[in-house]
């Protein structure tokens, strides 16, 4: 039996992928990636190496994760050593323990390399300290995508928010801030494709933030933090792109 290493990937800029990824990648026969993941991390990889695309590109649209685990377990049967590869970290939203849990029950072994997630990586990338004393007491990495998130909750935590996957909801979202007593002078920004050389952003505030123009992948951070970021100071209400 071979092994399966669960790779985070980190945020975009493959110089962020840690050595350990790194190496854990010299060492793959199978590498499994995400769409998310930039195709500069394939660097690593051997020659001979087989690259399975396992994203929505990779046309697994319909059950991907049964797919993807059925793979895994096929290629490590075999013998082989397999890099799941993953954006960011691959337990941060990204249902590495899920694929994990499903690997060791087929008495595979799995070995976790954690990643730079995009929640912390995009907005340092901008100069946001997403726990900056100055500015809070915490951090909460939240999902923007399903409808069971306990907004008011989160408010009354007063943590910086990052919200991953929001971007479609944000309407929806910031009506729920409000509702729950956000002041709409809230520093508020929306980072894509963070820390990749396609970044763009747009900082405003929790009144004027729309997502006009902006896809996926993107964060959207809520919280007096973002008033750190470069260029925030010229332009604190500034329209979205
Ligand atoms: C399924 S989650 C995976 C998160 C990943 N495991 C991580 O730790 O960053 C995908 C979401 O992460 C966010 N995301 C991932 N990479 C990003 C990037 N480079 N810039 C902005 N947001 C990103 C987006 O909200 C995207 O929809």
């Amino acid at each position: 039996m071979g092994k399966v290493y669960l790779v985070g990937a980190g945020p975009g800029d493959p110089e962020l992928m840690t050595l350990k990824a790194a190496r854990a990648l010299g060492r793959a026969d199978v590498v499994l990636i995400d769409d998310l993941v930039s195709r500069g991390c394939l660097a690593h990889v051997p020659s001979g190496a087989i690259v399975i695309e396992v994203g929505k590109r990779g046309g697994c649209k319909s059950t991907p994760q049964a797919f993807i685990e059925k793979l895994m377990v096929l290629h490590v049967r075999q013998g082989r050593t397999v890099a799941r590869l993953k954006g960011g970290d691959p337990f941060v939203f990204g249902r590495g323990g899920e694929e994990a849990d499903a690997l060791r029950a087929h008495g595979i072994e799995v070995e976790v390399i954690p990643g730079v997630t995009a929640g912390i990586a995009a907005p340092a990338a901008l100069g946001i300290p997403v726990t900056d004393r100055r500015a809070t007491h915490g951090v909460t990495f939240v999902t923007g995508h399903g409808a069971e998130v306990d907004w008011p909750a989160l408010v009354r935590g007063r943590t910086t928010l990052v919200i991953y996957m929001g971007l479609a909801r944000w309407r929806e979202i910031r009506l729920e801030l409000r509702r729950a007593g956000l002041a709409d002078a809230t520093p508020a920004c929306i980072i894509q494709d963070g820390t990749s050389r396609t970044q763009k952003q747009v900082i405003a505030t929790l009144g004027t933030l729309s997502a006009k123009g902006f896809g996926s992948p993107a964060l959207i951070v809520v919280g007096d933090v973002v008033r750190f970021a470069r260029g925030a100071a010229l332009a604190p209400h500034a329209k979205a792109a």
